[in-house]
């Protein structure tokens, strides 16, 4: 292991990291939940509820965690789920994400809240996909849908959870505020962070610009210190189901929607076309309080008959991937710590993050006893009552 990365053992080591080379405002937009982060501890708790019951010499030597998910074979069953303004937590944050996602053989989500053109990171990674938050007016929507469709996108994720923007009193707290707004106490935490500061921030405005959503519509949108920012994240409350469906009959890729927590939702997905979908409580960054996506995982599986079943929100560690899967899903997703690493390491960082996964998941399979991540059915696991062991 190379010296930089000698510390960074488990995906939690990032956020440590992560916290000393981010400035406070930046780090709280990124770890922080909603409100009082209860769902956000949720995430994490709720894989506790669960153990293993492992079998034993099962010869477990052809293991493979390969997983074919929408016609392509990943070489793992996890993926980077898509992060906001991720150019500025590291630099050139969403092509670093894309091209260590390219190297690893795995999908990499690019939020439609970026701050780098979707065109550069499609042709950087062309297996990468695009999560797109809706514009409010069917036109805008349509536009947008078309912009992806001719940048070359295969597979669009919706995101639904979303009709208002969440209370992060944690993130204002901290001074992050969206527009930026500057100040002493902002120049400050930029000064006592030199390396994020001349890395990133300095230069990505000498090399690029004055970052701007780029990705919000078909037209390029306000930059981050806008006054008019907030005005583009808003007037969505009013979308509902019939929104979806133009998208459907309009996208000809796969259609994927994300933040879908309750069995009614799964059933009007399927009957609206969808071709799978995200169970997510937004990594605990919407709605305060929401269950853990694991929890309603089983009721969900059961209702989404062909559509694919995907997760994310908590998953840290292989043996969280294996209990999802477990559980229902097909797929995971992780967030946060892909971020960390983006911002401490660059691509090399998201590629050492990536391995560790990997290895655990190896790992996990081979003590759980399985060859194929098909094996790991509910009847490896256990539930805990309060408690029970471990
Ligand atoms: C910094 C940050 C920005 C995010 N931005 C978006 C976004 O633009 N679109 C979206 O659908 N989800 C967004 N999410 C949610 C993630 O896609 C994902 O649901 C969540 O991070 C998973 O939880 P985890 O971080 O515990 O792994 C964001 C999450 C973080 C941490």
């Amino acid at each position: 292991m190379s010296a930089p990365y000698r510390n960074l053992l488990s995906l939690d080591d990032f956020e440590r990291a992560a916290c000393r080379h981010l400035p406070r405002p930046i780090f709280a937009y990124v770890s922080g939940g909603a409100e009082d982060n209860f769902a956000l501890r949720g995430n994490r708790a709720a894989f506790d509820d669960y153990g293993f019951v492992p079998r034993v010499l099962t010869d477990v030597s052809k293991r493979s965690a390969a997983t074919s998910l929408f016609g392509h074979e990943y070489a793992q069953p996890f993926g980077i789920a898509p992060m906001g303004i991720a150019a500025l937590s590291a630099y050139r944050g969403d092509l670093v994400l894309a091209r260590a996602a390219r190297a690893a053989n795995i999908p990499m989500v690019m939020s439609g809240s970026s701050l780098i053109r979707l065109e550069e990171v499609a042709k950087e990674n062309p297996a990468a996909w695009f999560q797109a938050y809706l514009p409010g007016e069917p036109a805008r929507i349509a536009a947008l849908v078309d912009r992806v469709a001719q940048a070359g996108f295969g597979t669009l994720m919706v995101t639904v959870d979303v009709a208002v923007l969440p209370s992060r009193e944690n993130n204002v707290r901290a001074g992050f505020t969206l527009p930026l707004r500057p100040s002493l106490g902002l120049a400050w935490d930029g000064i006592s962070h030199p390396r994020w500061l001349l890395g990133t921030a300095l230069r990505t405005l000498l090399g690029h610009g004055m970052p701007h959503f780029e990705n919000s519509f078909a037209e390029r949108g306000a930059p981050i210190l806008a006054r008019n920012v907030e005005r583009d994240f808003s007037k969505r409350d009013h979308l509902n189901w019939t929104h979806l469906g133009q998208i459907r009959r309009q996208w000809k890729g796969r259609l994927v929607v994300k933040g879908i927590m309750s069995v009614e939702d799964t059933r009007i997905a399927r009957g609206s076309g969808v071709d799978g979908i995200v169970v997510s409580n937004h990594g605990g960054r919407q709605l305060e309080g929401t269950v853990s996506p694991l929890r309603v995982l089983p009721a969900i599986a059961g209702e989404a008959a062909d559509m694919t079943v995907m997760m994310d929100s908590g998953i840290r560690r292989g043996t969280h991937v294996l209990k999802a899967l477990a559980l229902g899903a097909k797929f995971v997703f992780v967030g946060r710590p892909f971020n960390y690493a983006a911002s401490i390491g660059g691509e090399a960082g998201v590629r050492h993050a990536i391995g560790i996964l990997a290895a655990e998941v190896d790992r996990d399979m081979a003590l759980v006893g399985i060859n194929a991540l098909a094996e790991m059915g509910a009847e490896r696991l256990m539930r805990l009552r309060f408690g029970d062991d471990p």
